[in-house]
């Protein structure tokens, strides 16, 4: 079997959220009850992976790390790396290079929220691929902000463009990618793009053209959210928070995956909600390893 390791991608600037983020990495910033970066590691963590890379900047790099530690808290392993200059999602790839040495990987963006059912399971269909790339397509009304796949009828990619002018589809591809271990390979020929970055878009067209790439559909009733300005990054807090207070379950609990995973035991997790003592995060640890 196949053991994809994890890339959490939480560098950049993030000035389209300034003053927010002036000061703090906007991976960090709150998604109603837990940091940003929680999501998209959560999304690593329930495809099995356990041995996660966080690429970020040099100025919160020790946030990172006082946040997330060794992932000893959460039944993983962390490791970091500092990407020094914003230069594309592709560029991430090479940093990961040692990391993953020789490893399959899924990359996630570290502002990408998903939440749906069935999720898992499309999950482990990606990783149940050995040779070739999925990637994970959704329907929205702004394609020009993304990358955009036209696809046939049998959901087959013919093309993908990064934020085209005029979209051939209104399905982009997410921040979530389940790469074999040649795209490293790819990622290293790659050059800069007229927005000056090394684009995934990239990496992904060579998958298209070696017919390995494969598509699955995030359809209706499914939820990728947006963080990138202070209305989406709002509205992910309020969905989370109308999610979590209507059922009782919370989207993202770290230590909750890994306890039901058995990679935290019971213990463990109780000493966790020790640390929270009487909130609501507490509470729910302890009502769910109690
Ligand atoms: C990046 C990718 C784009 C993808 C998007 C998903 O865009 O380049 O293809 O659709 O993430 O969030 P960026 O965040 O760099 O604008």
């Amino acid at each position: 079997m196949t053991t994809y390791k994890g890339i959490v991608l939480a560098g950049g600037s993030g000035t389209r959220l300034y003053p927010l983020t002036l000061s703090m990495s906007k991976q960090l910033l709150p998604i109603y009850d837990k940091p940003m970066i929680f999501y998209p590691i959560s999304v690593l963590m329930l495809a099995g992976i356990r041995e996660i890379l966080i690429v970020t900047t040099a100025e919160s790099l020790s946030d990172f790390k006082n946040l997330l530690g060794t992932g000893e808290d959460f039944g993983v392993e962390f490791t970091y790396v500092i990407q020094q200059k914003p230069e594309g999602i592709a560029q991430a790839l090479i940093l990961a290079e040692p990391f993953l040495a020789g490893s399959p990987c899924c990359l996630v963006l570290g502002d990408n929220i998903f939440y749906g059912q069935h999720f898992v399971e499309l999950l482990n269909q990606a990783t149940r691929v050995e040779q070739g790339c999925t990637v994970f397509a959704y329907h929205v009304t702004n394609p020009q902000r993304f990358g955009v796949v036209e696809l046939d009828a049998e959901m087959k990619v013919l093309s993908i463009e990064e934020k085209p002018k005029q979209p051939k589809s209104n399905y982009v591809v997410t921040g979530l990618y389940f790469f074999d271990s040649t795209a490293v390979a790819v990622a290293k020929t790659l050059s800069r793009s007229n927005r000056g970055e090394f684009e995934i878009t990239d990496v992904i067209r060579s998958y298209i053209s070696n017919n390995k790439l494969n598509v699955s559909l995030l359809g209706r009733g499914f939820a990728w959210l947006d963080t990138g300005t202070y209305d989406s990054l709002l509205d992910a807090g309020h969905f989370v928070e109308t999610i979590e207070k209507r059922q009782g379950l919370k989207i993202a609990c770290l230590e909750e995956i890994a306890y039901r995973k058995g990679w935290l035991s019971k213990e463990q997790v109780i000493a966790r909600a020790q640390l929270f003592q009487q909130n609501a995060y507490g509470k729910y640890l302890l009502d769910t390893a109690t």
